[in-house]
């Protein structure tokens, strides 16, 4: 078979799991290239370890630095399945580096020839929600529309509804917007794929995503919302003129409506994610001597399990089965 028969989710957690264990220790450290190579090292020793014959379409760019998971890279085993697969060793490496909440390490994956390739537009415009409000959200809408309609979706007044939104200037008129409509907004400093899944967890206070971000992110953020039945809609967004004629010569149609589907098309889409700092989403790393703890979502768009896994580490062992660098040793 060359299609994914059984929950990968469930292997791709190791790579998560690998990536924020290496990388945690940098936290605070203000290092943010040696906190992504040591999770860019970890996920890579990992996911080579997986019987599957992986291409990345979403990484870290062109093959130029030795450390990058960069795009096209081969991963796995060589046989099949055929997959896709998106990475992300650490979304929020600012995030980390300062010891801020919610930097966390991310892997999508789903069948080959399904996942959206954004080639060389770095922006996407994003609106996302929980699936007690997918259906009702439209990115071509006015600001003040989508709140009312998700208001409406969640039985909640629109002074009611929190919004996620990265906190950058070319946000300005968005925020102004969101507060004419009354609504509240949560502004993160980075790190919008735990904001888009955010909107999904209950409890969490969030109810949207709104804004522009990343589109590698974007791609793995959909990736996320198809495992919990929420949903998402973008655009691409060049930064300038330069970038836009570039898209255009690339065939990419910028007035064009990016679904949930367009963004990654298969309804078998594997989903893992792990803590590195602590975040509503998930707890961050924890180094306990001779143990490591870490915490973790794992989810398959397929059956729409979603497992939350918590994990101890024993480094000593680890020591004798692994190459990775998970730091200093106790004695
Ligand atoms: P990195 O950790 O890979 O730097 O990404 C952090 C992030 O905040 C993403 O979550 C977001 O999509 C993107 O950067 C926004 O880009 P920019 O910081 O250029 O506005």
């Amino acid at each position: 078979m060359n299609k994914p028969e059984r929950n990968m989710a469930l292997e791709l957690v190791r790579a998560t799991e690998a990536a924020a264990m290496a990388a945690g220790r940098w936290m605070g450290r203000g290092d943010r290239n040696a906190s992504d190579n040591a999770a860019v090292n970890g996920m890579r020793y990992m996911l080579n370890t997986i019987e599957m014959n992986g291409t990345i379409i979403i990484g870290e760019g062109e093959k130029d630095e030795a450390p990058m998971l960069f795009n096209g890279e081969k991963l796995g085993t060589g046989n099949n399945p055929e997959v896709d697969i998106a990475v992300d060793p650490i979304d929020g490496t600012r995030l980390l580096s300062l010891g801020r909440p919610n930097a966390v390490s991310v892997v999508a994956l789903s069948e080959r020839n399904t996942m959206f390739d954004p080639k060389h537009i770095f922006y996407m415009n994003k609106i996302a929600v929980g699936p007690s409000a997918a259906g009702v959200i439209d990115i071509e809408a006015p600001v003040y529309e989508n709140l009312s309609r998700v208001a409406k979706a969640l039985d909640k007044a629109v002074e009611d509804v929190t919004v996620v939104v990265l906190d950058r200037p070319r946000h300005e008129q968005l925020i102004s917007e969101i507060r004419e409509a009354g609504s509240r907004i949560r502004l993160i400093s980075d790190g919008d794929i735990a904001g888009a899944l955010m909107t999904c967890k209950n409890g969490s206070g969030i109810d949207l995503l709104m804004g522009v971000g990343g589109s590698p992110e974007a791609v793995i953020s959909a990736c996320a919302l198809k495992c919990v039945g929420g949903t998402m809609e973008c655009k691409l967004w060049p930064r300038n003129t330069e970038e836009a004629a570039r898209c255009r010569e690339l065939g990419m149609d910028l007035n064009a409506v990016l679904s949930l589907d367009d963004l990654v098309s298969s309804d078998n889409v594997f989903f893992a994610a792990t803590g590195v700092t602590d975040g509503e989403m998930l707890k961050g790393v924890r180094y306990e001597g001779d143990r490591i703890v870490t915490n973790s979502i794992v989810m398959r768009s397929k059956s729409g399990t979603i497992r939350y896994i918590d994990a101890i580490h024993s480094l000593r062992k680890l020591d004798l089965i692994s190459s990775i660098d998970y730091g200093p040793r106790f004695e």
